[in-house]
């Protein structure tokens, strides 16, 4: 195990030394998949793989908030997965509440801002108000905000921007002329944050999964066969060298 760990270590060493840390993307978006696969591979209940998926959150958290990430958004809950078993729905809720309880410390020793994007208002008392306590306790932090999207979907998201707009114009406290691109980002629930730069989808899936619809117009993306909770701070690496090779020309030409 000791040579296992030092082998690991030695090639995060090397593949660190190929990041140019003044290129690095300021959000990074994450759809955390494969963790039921993970523990059907391995014969397990369902629940084993999103404990293992916990494990590579807190790990991976920790990553972006050393290699100075400024905004981390991670698909936790969607708001088709209430159309799970309700004993998964249970579980996914109790880990959340856990996570937020157990990390709270940790978090705020590497200065993390833990918010929320999403409609939580559905989601049960418990994790409402671990969510509020762990945002307020963790808001006068300057480091990474880390953005738990739950009960979140990007048509929703949509849905309700278009209706407050409508909601201010019969109210006349906004102008249509006025709509544009920006204003609309100002009516999602990421308003004041930058758009990804780059999107991580793990387990193979090719696909966008209702995830940031509006922000990802020119986000790069990054897809991975490896499952979630495999999903190790060497992933993240490759990932970001591999973003930091693309040309983003945003629609213009060099
Ligand atoms: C996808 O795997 C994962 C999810 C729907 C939930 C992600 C949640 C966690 C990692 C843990 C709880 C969250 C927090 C913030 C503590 P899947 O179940 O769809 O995997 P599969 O496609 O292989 O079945």
């Amino acid at each position: 195990m000791f040579f296992r760990n030092k082998n690991i270590s030695i090639e995060n060493d090397k593949i660190l030394k190929e990041i140019d840390m003044n290129k690095i993307p300021k959000h990074i978006a994450m759809i955390m998949d494969g963790n039921g696969r993970w523990a059907k591979k391995r014969n397990l209940p369902r629940s084993f793989g999103h404990k293992a998926g916990v494990e590579t959150i807190r790990e991976i958290v920790k990553t972006c908030s050393k290699l100075g990430v400024k905004y981390l958004t991670l698909y936790a809950f969607s708001t088709e997965n209430w159309k799970r078993p309700a004993d998964e729905v249970s579980t996914l809720m109790n880990l959340l509440v856990e996570y937020l309880k157990g990390e709270l410390e940790e978090l705020n020793k590497n200065n993390v801002i833990i918010n929320y994007i999403g409609d939580i208002s559905a989601l049960p008392d418990i994790c409402q108000k671990e969510l509020l306590n762990s945002h307020s306790k963790t808001k006068y932090n300057t480091g990474l905000t880390l953005n738990l999207a739950l009960n979140y979907g990007g048509r929703d998201e949509i849905i309700r921007a278009v209706k407050q707009i409508c909601t201010d114009i019969s109210k006349n406290n906004m102008d249509i002329e006025k709509i544009d691109e920006k204003l609309i980002s100002n009516y999602l629930y990421t308003s004041n944050m930058p758009d990804p730069d780059l999107l991580i989808r793990t387990s193979g899936e090719l696909r966008i999964s209702n995830f940031l619809l509006y922000q990802i117009a020119y986000t790069e993306l990054w897809f991975t066969d490896v499952y979630w909770p495999d999903f190790k701070p060497y992933h993240l690496y490759k990932a970001i060298i591999d973003y930091q090779k693309r040309d983003r020309r945003f629609g213009t030409v060099k």
